[in-house]
């Protein structure tokens, strides 16, 4: 991560400070309320390694650009920190669970659970995690979003099964793709910007912007993690690169590329994603490399960057606004073309 990123983040950090302190004090309270000593050292790790509360932040985010400041005793902030904390805790189960299907051994730095504890430890936590945030969110009253909540995990979970069914499918098209990144992590985005917007109490129309900001940030952020499991920097990701190719999982980088090789190396590429073949990321690199994919990516990326500015453009001038866009910048400056 660069220096200016980091400060981008920080000065984020800085501004949602109390909340996020809240949301990390209401997650570590519900994850080991009543925590067995079979269930403790695992949550220990998870909180061990917390990442960077992208979601939280953007519920926070998203409920303060429509109301301004409010008293923490004002009860749509104590639903906005119980909804933030479902947020995230929803997340860290579907990490749990994806890197049981992916088989990943690192994340954020550190061993995953699947690793550490086996497959059939990490399933059993990845639901109990989830299961905290149902609790959360029921204990809070707040019915209709345990609706949307639910349906955001339906949707989650579809993503994952298409992309496992689209598995080692080298003639993917770009548009099922889409629809499996929507489902995988743009759908999460959109529930945190709108359910920040709903518990605030904000117009139809705002809660619909916001819920359209998070839909494109979403989609932002994961073209851009897939660009960065061919192109990440040692350490920057904190997990480990050429995963997509190593699970033949056809992803806009490979997308592209595909469809500029010639016949020859375009059989060569068929045959590395069929085999998992990660020890070949480096001639992968260097194909994406040599045919300039990054100048296609930067303007397949552009739609989702004008229209999540032009739906923040709607909103009323605020700090929070333009920290929302500080957000946009952070995910889409990941990638140092
Ligand atoms: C990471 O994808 C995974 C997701 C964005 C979502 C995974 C969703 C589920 C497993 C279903 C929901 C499950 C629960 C329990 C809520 P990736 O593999 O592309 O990214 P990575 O490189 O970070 O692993
Ligand atoms: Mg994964």
């Amino acid at each position: 991560m660069s220096i200016f990123q980091k400060h981008k983040l920080e000065h984020i950090y800085y501004l949602v400070k109390p909340d996020l302190s809240r949301v990390e004090i209401a997650i570590k309270a519900s994850l080991k309320t009543g925590a067995s000593l079979a269930a403790l050292p695992m949550l220990n790790h998870i909180l061990n390694a917390p990442g960077k509360r992208i979601r939280p932040i953007l519920a926070i985010l998203s409920f303060y650009a429509c109301i301004g400041e409010v008293s923490s005793e004002d009860p749509r902030y104590k639903k906005l920190m119980d909804i933030s904390s479902a947020l995230e805790l929803i997340h860290t189960a579907s990490l749990i669970h994806d890197d049981v299907i992916d088989n990943a051994m690192i994340r954020r730095d550190q061993r995953t659970i699947n690793a550490e504890w086996g497959n059939e430890a990490a399933v059993a936590l990845g639901v109990y995690v989830y299961s905290v945030s149902l609790i959360l969110i029921a204990r809070a009253g707040l019915i209709s979003i345990l609706a949307d909540l639910s349906e955001t995990v339906r949707l989650m979970c579809e993503g994952e099964l298409f992309q496992l069914a689209d598995r080692r499918d080298v003639d993917l098209s770009v548009d099922r793709y889409l629809s499996i990144v929507e489902r995988k992590t743009a759908v999460l985005f959109s529930t945190a910007c709108f359910s920040g917007a709903a518990v605030s109490g904000a117009s139809d129309d705002t809660i619909r912007t916001l819920q359209s900001f998070g839909r494109e940030l979403g989609f932002l952020f994961q073209l851009t993690d897939d660009y960065l499991d061919f192109f990440g920097k040692d350490g920057d990701l904190k997990k480990e690169l050429g995963q997509d190719i190593e699970q033949g999982q056809m992803t806009l980088p490979l997308l592209l590329l595909r469809d500029r090789l010639s016949k020859e190396e375009s059989d060569q590429l068929v045959q590395i994603i069929r085999e998992g073949r990660k020890d070949q990321l480096g001639w992968v690199v260097e194909r994406m490399q040599r045919s300039d994919i990054s100048t296609e990516y930067s303007q397949f990326m552009s739609g989702y960057i004008s229209r999540a500015t032009e739906s923040l453009s709607t909103l009323p001038a605020s700090r929070y606004r333009d920290a929302l866009k500080e957000v946009l910048d952070f995910i889409v400056e990941r990638i140092v073309y």
